[in-house]
């Protein structure tokens, strides 16, 4: 099977750097016909990337984990990219037998009373979920940048994701955080106004918050938490 070809990943991860985002993706969606697609949490990052999909009319499948626990101005987002590119972004929701025994066991904010609770919650409401999502799939394209945490500096833009058993392809691991305004601003592309209120990437609600100057960006996610246990197990070898 192609997909497992260890050639491609060494060809694909020494050719990224001298090709254009729009040709790797090319590349991608023509070796792997219909297997290729993209997660959105409609961060101003995953906005640009929508955007090149969209705007190139690559045939690459968008998606969204729906967690319940979003913030209304995700949903808006979500409705304007909707509109704005005459698309459906495709959500994946938890499994309701899971989430209704767990919320009915532990309450609805058990997230802030122990990690073992909150990946719990992170596990249900979106690992779960996101392997249902790359079922079938070759391809994962994200929208993470390096500079949203140290342990994002070395990594590479096309790895192999052991776990889902997929290539995960980074586009704009590092563009900086005023190209990224900067390409939303230069394309009118909708983007969330949370960013503009010193939000740096946006999750769920009861667990993201604004970030200080100077602060950390990763400070926005589970404060409550020590650092080394801040990861939500949608991207495995980050240690946040
Ligand atoms: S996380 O690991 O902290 O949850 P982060 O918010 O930095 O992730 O986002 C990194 C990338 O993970 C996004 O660009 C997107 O590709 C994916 N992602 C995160 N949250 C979601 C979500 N709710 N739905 C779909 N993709 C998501
Ligand atoms: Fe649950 Fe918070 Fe994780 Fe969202 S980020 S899935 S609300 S623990």
């Amino acid at each position: 099977m192609l997909l497992t070809h260890p050639d491609y990943l060494t060809e694909i991860q020494q050719r990224v750097a001298s090709l254009s985002i729009e040709e790797v993706l090319f590349d991608l969606s023509s070796r792997y016909p219909g297997r290729v697609t993209f997660s959105t949490s409609f961060s101003f990052e995953d906005q640009a990337i929508t955007h090149i999909i969209l705007s190139n009319k690559l045939p690459i499948s968008i998606f969204t984990l729906d967690t319940g626990r979003l913030f209304p101005e995700t949903y808006s987002v979500w409705s304007a990219t909707n509109e704005r590119y005459n698309t459906r972004v495709k959500p994946y929701y938890p499994d309701h037998d899971l989430i209704e025994t767990f919320v009915g066991t532990n309450g609805p904010n058990s997230f802030y009373e122990s990690v073992e609770n909150r990946k719990s919650c992170c596990y249900i409401r979106k690992v779960e979920p996101l392997k249902r999502a790359l079922n079938e799939q070759a391809v994962w394209i994200t929208g993470l940048r390096a500079e949203h945490s140290t342990s994002r500096h070395e990594m590479p833009q096309v790895e192999w994701d052991e776990g889902n058993n997929v290539l995960k392809y980074h586009p704009i691991l590092h563009w900086s955080t005023e190209e990224v305004k900067e390409y939303i601003r230069k394309h009118n592309i909708p983007y969330n106004p949370l960013h503009d209120k010193g939000f740096v990437s946006i999750g769920c609600a009861p667990c993201t918050r604004a970030v200080r100057p100077g602060e950390d960006f990763r400070a926005g996610r589970w404060w409550w938490e020590d650092t080394e246990k801040k990861e939500c197990g949608l991207h495995v070898h980050v240690v946040d």
